[in-house]
């Protein structure tokens, strides 16, 4: 199906989208290599909630990714890899040698006793390897779970046995900037408490000294000598597991949310080719890591099954100076550059004089996730990295989406700064009011729910179908709740606020608050944690936890640094709190509900309007936590 190309386009292809949702998405999933087309399009029930699509239909992904573009591409970059240190050479790898590097590792995961259906866990940093193994996965009908490299031990331990998985990928070390993080140490850690996995595979990257484990510890580079460059690809149903991406929550348990092939593998391709309107031959640059949905889906998948040129960066914005970024851009003749409002934020505090030293002018269009992003950074990117002529493609969308959900399309709509505009084809969102009513309005504010199924959609978490149904289906029965706020203004544009549960979003990554504290409690002489998010310059949302102790505390500094080093051990090190204040009480109803609400507010410096506190327990905690505000 033809891509639009108008915001007349767009229109049109939006209303048959919503008029008849089947005849839409069989028309774009017409344009993928199936092995058995689908007996039926859609089958749903919110309530249950149960959704299926492309009923019946067989397929392995990864020739959609690989096999099909070889008569055409085979000799086109696939990924450009550039390294940490930029006096390393980058990598040019060809959709053909893509596709043999795939099945090479896909013969040596089958060779180590991987089979279709079973789970392995890659925990390994932004090397092209990475990008071979998820694909060799779905290659052979393996579930990947990718973990953040950036986690500790213990949410490695968490995220291995909830899926049960039996095989580890990972590197000997990583690079961050200048410094050296020991993966395979983490792993032993972690392995001692994952019954399930019977072997690892370590890749070298760093040089690093690694203890390997008889009868479980493998090279990479050894095992894959004499594979086979040549691996038939597994025939999965539509509806089998692609992979498990682990989320946080409102509870301290993270979410395994479960996405299949062939809605998944449709819904990627169509948003990617959509909302950055990707042209042929274009050079891509998502600035995410693959261990969060935004590389699954606009790292890996999109783009490759788009037959598109992306380019995967291994180290950080801020090293070896905070014009990296740019400097890589004009390296690889960049097109197109999606990053998160934090990255920008930060990049924006440094001299002009790190942005002005490159050429940028191979950019045509810039994105964000992950946030919302405020109007002063939106208008620092839009002049000084699009230079006034590069749209910016706001796209909000979660880990359970899958894909984009409302975002402008670049070059065809009008932007407005810090709003993610319209719904994408097929996308029908719902605001819903307090008293969980519809809100028709515009404008309008309330709850964004979505009322009807889109192909890339979780379809449950791993294991807990009921948690499922209760966290997103519950809440307004019918539809999916996405746990975030928006408002809608007279000419439709979709904002969204932020989340309205407890979750908070920092640096772009999504942590549930319930997580943290109980990260904090774990310190022997914490007895009672609440977190709240606060604004934070660079960050988006900061951390401030309230904790009470058995005893005072003696020296406050030497506590705080050890809770936050615990959390940082325990979670990793996105999750320590900036801002930690003892406290005697926290505000408790009389039920015993901690009031979030006056904690947020003393957080946000607001101690002047906390709003009625006679519903509280002991109103004089209020006092005291306001005196003692950070
Ligand atoms: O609150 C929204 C925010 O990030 C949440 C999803 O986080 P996660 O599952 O980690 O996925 C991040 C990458 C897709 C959302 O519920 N969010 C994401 N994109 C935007 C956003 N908030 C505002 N504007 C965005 N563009």
């Amino acid at each position: 199906m033809d891509i639009v190309r108008s915001f007349e386009d767009y229109i049109k292809q939006y209303q048959q989208s919503i008029d008849n949702p089947e005849t839409f998405w069989a028309d774009v999933a017409g344009d993928f290599h199936w092995r058995k087309k689908w007996d039926k399009v859609l089958e749903w029930d919110f309530h249950k909630p149960e959704v299926q699509w492309f009923v019946g239909g067989k397929l392995n992904i990864t020739e959609n990714c690989l096999d099909r573009h070889l008569p055409e591409r085979a000799n086109q970059t696939a990924i450009i890899w550039e390294p940490n240190d930029p006096s390393e050479e980058p990598r040019n790898i060809t959709y053909q040698e893509l596709f043999h590097e795939v099945c090479r590792v896909a013969n040596m995961l089958k060779a180590q006793g991987v089979q279709k259906g079973d789970k392995v866990c890659i925990y390994m940093p932004m090397i092209p390897e990475v990008a071979f193994a998820m694909l060799a996965c779905a290659r052979i009908g393996a579930v990947h779970s990718v973990v953040f490299a950036g986690f500790s031990s213990r949410s490695l331990i968490d995220r291995i046995n909830d899926a049960g998985c039996k095989l580890v990928l990972t590197t000997d070390g990583s690079y961050r900037g200048d410094k050296i993080i020991n993966l395979k140490a983490i792993v032993d850690e972690a392995l001692e408490s994952c019954p399930s996995v019977e072997r690892v595979l370590i890749k070298k990257r760093t040089g690093s000294k690694v203890v390997m484990k008889a009868n479980r510890d493998v090279w990479w580079d050894e095992a894959i000598k004499n594979m086979p460059d040549v691996c038939a690809a597994e025939e999965m149903d539509a509806e089998d597991l692609l992979f498990i991406l682990y989320t946080s929550g409102s509870t301290g348990k993270p979410k395994g949310m479960v996405h299949t092939i062939g809605g998944y593998m449709v819904y990627t391709n169509f948003t990617f080719r959509t909302v950055f309107q990707y042209q042929e031959g274009q050079v891509y640059w998502c600035t995410a890591d693959v261990g969060w949905i935004t590389g699954h889906s606009y790292i890996v998948y999109g783009p490759l099954s788009a037959g598109a040129t992306t380019l995967m960066f291994e180290g950080v914005p801020s090293w070896p100076d905070m014009g990296r970024f740019w400097h890589v851009a004009e390296k690889h003749r960049v097109n197109i550059f999606y990053t998160a409002p934090t990255a920008i934020r930060s990049l924006e505090k440094a001299p002009l004089s790190f942005v002005k030293q490159y050429d940028l002018h191979n950019l045509k269009v810039l994105g964000t996730v992950g946030e919302p992003i405020n109007e002063e950074a939106w208008h620092w990117y839009h002049e000084h990295i699009g230079k006034g002529k590069c749209p910016i493609v706001d796209t909000w969308w979660q880990t359970e989406t899958g894909g984009f959900m409302i975002s402008p399309i670049a070059h065809i709509t009008k932007l407005k700064p810090a709003f993610a505009s319209f719904p994408l084809p097929g996308v029908q969102p719902v605001i819903m009011d307090e008293k969980r009513q519809e809100v028709t309005t515009s404008p309008g504010e309330g709850r964004l729910t979505i009322g009807f199924p889109w192909p890339g959609m979780a379809r449950t978490i791993y294991g807990d179908h009921q948690r499922f149904r209760e966290t997103y289906f519950s809440t307004f029965p019918g539809k999916y709740f996405t746990g975030d706020g928006c408002r809608r203004d007279a000419e439709g544009y979709y904002r969204i606020t932020g989340r309205v549960d407890d979750v908070i979003i920092v640096s772009g990554h999504n942590l549930g608050t319930a997580e943290i504290e109980s990260a904090v409690d774990e310190h022997s002489a914490v007895c009672e944690t609440a977190v709240v998010g606060y604004p934070h310059d660079v960050k988006g949302q900061g951390i401030y936890a309230y904790v009470i102790c058995y005893d005072r505390p003696h020296e406050e500094e030497k506590l705080r640094h050890e809770i936050r080093e615990l959390v940082a051990k325990i979670i990793g090190p996105i999750a320590k709190p900036d801002k930690i204040q003892f406290v005697s009480g926290l505000p408790k109803t009389r039920s015993g509900k901690i009031m979030r609400r006056i904690l947020r507010k003393v957080a946000e410096g607001n101690t002047t309007d906390l709003g009625d506190v006679t519903t509280l327990l002991d109103p004089s905690v209020v006092e005291e936590i306001k005196a003692g505000a950070l």
